[in-house]
């Protein structure tokens, strides 16, 4: 097990699109621990994708429990996660680990609806909403290249500089 580096904007490895996993064997398993460790040494470690660890393969592990009045799935590990249905658009405050220094307000979906395959290949389905469907979506950007700065309502009026992270 190990606590993995973080890349930073402006990495330009945050910019690429990840790979679809393949292979569900004792090496994918060995990852997602040390992604998940990672995730947990974090600040404010409610959820990690793969390739800000520089490692481009399709794969996310969300938990927001830490937060206990939102309803939520515990710890989520989504492989090759695909959103199926979108419902709602709200507008909420980010953060991201790869951009420690700035928290901005993007637009999501309320609710969605998404598969995603488990450690065993499994494919899952999962219904959410709130705060743990932004976490979600947020984390798939990344396995498309995308940040929360890229989605920011408006540049100007929309983001925000941390004091502390935490
Ligand atoms: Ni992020």
């Amino acid at each position: 097990m190990a606590v993995l580096e973080i890349l930073k904007y402006p990495d330009p490895r945050l910019k690429e699109i990840a790979a679809e996993v393949t292979e569900f064997d004792a090496s994918l398993c060995a990852f997602i621990h040390d992604l998940e460790e990672t995730m947990r040494a974090g600040p404010g470690g409610v959820g990690i994708a793969a390739p800000q660890v520089g490692h481009l393969q399709r794969i996310v592990i969300v938990d927001v429990s830490s937060k206990p009045k939102v309803k939520q799935h515990g710890r989520l590990l989504l492989i090759n996660p695909e959103i199926l249905e979108w419902e709602g658009m709200v507008k909420g405050r980010e953060g991201c680990m790869s951009v420690p220094d700035y928290t901005g307000n993007v637009i999501r979906a309320r609710t969605i609806k998404l598969q995603a395959q488990d450690e065993q290949g499994e494919v899952q389905e999962y219904e959410m909403e709130g705060f743990e469907a932004r976490a979600v979506q947020h984390e798939i950007d990344h396995l498309d290249g995308l940040l929360f700065l890229d989605r920011l309502v408006s540049r100007r009026n929309d983001l925000f500089q941390r004091k502390v992270y935490k």
